[in-house]
C-alpha cells in the first residue's frame, strides 16, 4: 500500500477525503506526518504533527472562523466558530447550564442502555445493527432530553442532523443536489428550533433550553438568535458525533478480541479504552481554523489571513508523541489525544460522550455472547469530518442478562 501514496499535500489530503478511502484514510495522514505542517495549492495549510496541532489550538493569534480574518460573516454564527470575547461569553452560558445537568446520569444512561439491548430477544442467537440498534438511539435521546426535545419530535430532529451534518465537510466535496438539500434542512431546523423556543417561552420547563432562556447567569439569558444557534449546535454536536464514537469502538473491540474479552471481566478498562478509541479512531477527524498574524512554526511561517486544517486524527497517529501510534492499546497511558480538539474550544459535551460510550461499550461486551463482524469493514456514512460506521452489522449467539454498569 505504501508505495502506492501520493507525496504531496495536496494530493495526500484529496486522498484522504474520497469516499473510496473512508474505511481506512490512516496511511494518508501518516504520510502527511511527513511534514506536520505544509502549504497546499489552494493556500490552504495543513497541519498534521501532535505537537503543532496543540500549538495551534493554544495559540491566541489563530481564529476559530474558518474563514478568512478580512471575509464578511453570517450574522448568525455558534460559538464553535467565534472568537473570544465573544466565544467566552456564550461558552460561559452553555456550560454554566449544561455540566450540573450531566452530573450524576450514569445511572441514567445505564438504564437507557440496558433498554435498547433488551429490546431484542434473550433467549435466541440474533443480529443487531449496532449504529441503528444502540449508537444512534442513545445519544440522541439523552441529548432530546437534556435540551427539553419532546420525545414525539425525536425521529424528526435526528434525520435533521443527519441531513446537516454533511454540511461540515469541504463544500468542494459536494455537489449541487447536496447543497441545495443542505439548505433545505438548515431552513427546517431554523423553522423547528424558532417553534420549539416559543413552546418553551411559554411554557418554560427544568430543561437546558429554558436554562438558557431564562439564565442564572447575572448577565441574564440569551437572546433569540444565540438560542436558535447555539441548540442546533448543541443537537447536532451532541448526538452526530457520540454515534461515531460508540460505533468506532465497537468495531475496533470486534477487531481485537483480546480488548474485548478484557473489557467483559474488567470494566475499569473502559475509561482508558474509551480514551483509545478517541486516539486511534476519532469520531472527528479534523477542524478548521484561520490566521489573524504571522505564526512561525515548525521552521516555516503560516501567513496572516490563511486557512488552516487541523488534521486531529493524524495528530492522534504522530509517532513522535504515541509509541506504536498504529497499534490500539486499550490502556494506553499518556494518552493526550486531539480526539476532543483543545485549548478555548475544547469539547463541552466531553463528559457526557465519554460516559455514554464506557457505559455501551462495557454493555455490549458483557451481555452479547460470542459477536462476529458481518462486515469488515462495514459501509461507512459520506461524511469525512464526523466519520464513522452508516451500519455495523454484528450476529451473537445469545444476549446476556442485563445488570448494571455503571
Ligand atoms: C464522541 C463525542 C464527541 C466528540 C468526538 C466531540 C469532539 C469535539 C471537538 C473535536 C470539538 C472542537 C472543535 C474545534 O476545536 O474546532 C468539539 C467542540 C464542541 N463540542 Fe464536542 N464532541 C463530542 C460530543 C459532544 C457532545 C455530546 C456535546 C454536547 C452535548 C458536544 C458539544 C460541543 C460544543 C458545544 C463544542 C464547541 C465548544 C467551543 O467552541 O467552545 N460535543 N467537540
Amino acid at each position: 500500500m505504501t508505495t502506492t501514496l501520493p507525496d504531496t499535500a495536496t494530493d495526500l489530503f484529496a486522498h484522504a477525503l474520497r469516499y473510496e478511502n473512508r474505511a481506512d484514510p490512516y496511511p494518508y495522514y501518516t504520510r502527511m506526518l511527513r511534514q506536520p505542517v505544509t502549504c497546499m495549492d489552494d493556500g490552504t495549510w495543513l497541519v498534521s504533527g501532535h505537537r503543532e496541532i496543540s500549538q495551534l489550538l493554544h495559540d491566541p493569534r489563530i481564529s476559530a472562523d474558518r474563514l478568512n480574518p478580512d471575509a464578511p460573516k453570517p450574522a448568525a454564527r455558534s460559538l464553535l466558530v467565534l472568537d473570544p470575547p465573544r466565544h467566552d461569553q456564550l461558552r460561559r452560558l452553555v456550560t454554566q447550564e449544561f455540566i450540573p445537568r450531566i452530573m450524576g446520569m450514569r445511572d441514567h444512561l445505564d438504564t437507557l442502555v440496558a433498554r435498547l439491548l433488551d429490546a431484542h430477544r434473550s433467549d435466541r442467537p440474533g443480529q443487531w445493527d449496532v449504529v441503528a440498534d444502540l449508537a444512534y438511539p442513545l445519544p440522541v435521546t439523552v441529548i432530546c432530553e437534556l435540551l427539553g426535545v419532546p420525545r414525539e419530535d425525536e425521529a424528526v430532529f435526528g434525520s435533521l442532523a443527519r441531513r446537516l451534518t454533511r454540511g461540515l465537510d469541504p463544500i468542494d466535496t459536494q455537489t449541487e443536489d447536496e447543497l441545495r438539500e443542505l439548505q433545505q434542512a438548515r431552513e427546517e431546523l431554523v423553522q423547528y428550533l424558532e417553534g420549539l423556543i416559543a413552546r418553551r417561552r411559554a411554557a418554560p420547563g427544568d430543561d437546558l433550553l429554558s436554562g438558557l432562556m431564562f439564565g442564572t447567569d447575572p448577565a441574564g439569558g440569551m437572546g433569540p438568535v444565540d438560542l436558535r444557534v447555539t441548540l442546533g449546535l448543541l443537537l447536532i454536536a451532541g448526538h452526530e458525533t457520540t454515534v461515531n464514537l460508540i460505533a468506532n469502538g465497537t468495531l475496533a473491540l470486534l477487531r481485537h478480541p483480546d480488548a474485548l474479552a478484557r473489557l467483559r471481566t474488567d470494566p475499569d478498562l473502559a475509561t482508558p479504552l474509551v480514551e483509545e478509541v478517541l486516539r486511534y479512531d476519532p469520531p472527528v477527524q479534523m477542524s478548521g481554523r484561520s490566521t489573524l498574524a504571522d505564526i512561525d512554526i515548525a521552521g516555516t511561517t503560516i501567513p496572516r489571513g490563511a486557512r488552516v486544517r487541523l488534521m486531529l486524527a493524524a495528530g492522534n497517529r504522530d509517532p513522535r508523541r504515541f509509541p506504536d501510534p498504529d497499534r490500539f492499546v486499550p490502556d494506553r497511558p499518556d494518552n493526550t489525544h486531539l480526539g476532543f480538539g483543545g485549548g478555548l474550544h475544547y469539547c463541552i459535551g466531553a463528559t457526557l460522550a465519554r460516559a455514554e460510550a464506557q457505559i455501551a461499550l462495557t454493555a455490549l461486551a458483557r451481555r452479547l455472547e460470542s459477536p462476529r463482524l458481518l462486515a469488515d469493514p462495514p459501509p461507512y456514512r459520506e461524511n469525512a469530518i464526523l466519520r464513522g460506521p452508516e451500519q455495523l452489522p454484528v450476529s451473537f449467539e445469545r444476549l446476556g442478562p442485563g445488570e448494571r454498569t455503571a
